[in-house]
């Protein structure tokens, strides 16, 4: 059963369309990556689901609730961090840990002390003096010891060290062995890779594309470089061949990774004297999603 679904959701600005029917589920237990480059409509939908802006058309819903009318009533199942923390200036890191948890009702102090001990978090010290890290561990250790069923972490980790980034991962892994769903917006590739059970790409307000991190493999190029006895033709021509240029240490290419049999049998032909490959990665097949983006930036204001 799907905890999060987002039916064809739309919301506009005036006449700034910022998403455009989005779709997306996530799945009882599962880590969903939601990853898009800046201004693509995260935050945006992630808004919607906490009903903090009202949708312009379509739905989402959560344990099967509307995101809009029943917000109350999600929100007693639901763990919230943004990427940027605005706390109360003049409460203790501390004090705002304890109202977070009492306006979700179910604090697990144990787990509140222990969280404060990993992230290295010193609780007495006012809001106002934290850095950008420090709140993002009091909004962390907020979420992290309340037991909800949904966690909705919106650039959680903008802040963090490498190391609180790796406690962090360990706070995701801890809660996906309870069983528990996370909805994960991250520009931190790694972070999505080590931890996400599937991914939703989203651009200019659109999902482009959805699926395990194993589906997306498949939508992945290899890059090769070649050298042959004889000069290969037809290459160009082949489905799934980009970036094909001659070079002084032979033909460089990009192959997708289905189709890389019928390729290297072609070449083959011309008598390899060299053949090397650089690996598929998924950091290159999200680089494309993100590439040539940055056209809009109109109505950015936060
Ligand atoms: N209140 C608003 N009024 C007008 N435009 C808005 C408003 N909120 C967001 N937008 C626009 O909607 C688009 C999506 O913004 P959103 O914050 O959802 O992006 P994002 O994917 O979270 O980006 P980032 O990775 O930078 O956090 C942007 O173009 C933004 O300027
Ligand atoms: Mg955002």
């Amino acid at each position: 059963m799907s905890l999060l679904k987002v039916t064809n959701l739309t919301k506009r600005f005036g006449k700034f369309t910022a998403l455009d029917g989005v779709n997306f589920e996530v799945e009882n237990g599962e880590v969903l990556g939601f990853i898009g480059p800046n201004g693509a409509g995260k935050s945006t939908t992630i808004r919607v689901m906490l009903g903090i802006i009202k949708a312009t058309s379509g739905e989402v819903k959560i344990f099967d609730k509307d995101a809009w009318k029943d917000a109350v009533e999600i929100h007693k199942r639901i763990a919230y961090v943004p990427g940027d923390v605005n706390l109360w200036p003049n409460l203790t890191g501390g004090e705002v840990i304890d109202l977070f948890g009492k306006l979700n009702g179910q604090t697990n102090k144990g787990k509140r002390d222990e969280l404060i001990k990993k992230f290295d978090l010193d609780p007495s010290k006012k809001c106002r003096t934290y850095s950008k890290g420090n709140r993002q561990k009091v909004a962390l250790v907020a979420a992290f010891s309340t037991d909800a069923d949904l966690y909705i972490l919106d650039e959680p980790t903008s802040g963090l060290d490498p190391l609180m980034e790796k406690v962090f991962q360990e706070c995701v892994m801890d809660v996906k062995r309870q069983g528990k769903s996370v909805l994960l917006s991250s520009h931190i590739l790694s972070e999505v890779e080590k931890l996400c059970d599937r991914v939703s790409i989203i651009r200019q307000g659109k999902i482009i594309e959805s699926g395990s991190l194993n589906e997306l493999r498949h939508l992945t190029r290899t890059q090769m470089l070649v050298d042959t006895k004889q000069p290969v033709t037809g290459l160009q021509d082949m489905e799934g061949i980009h970036e094909l240029e001659q070079t002084d240490q032979g033909l460089s290419f990009q192959v997708d990774s289905d189709k890389m049999d019928v390729v290297i049998k072609h070449i083959s032909q011309f008598g390899i004297v060299k053949l090397e490959s650089a690996p598929p990665t998924l950091e290159d097949l999200f680089m494309r999603h993100y590439e040539g983006t940055n056209k809009t930036g109109v109505g950015d204001e936060r």
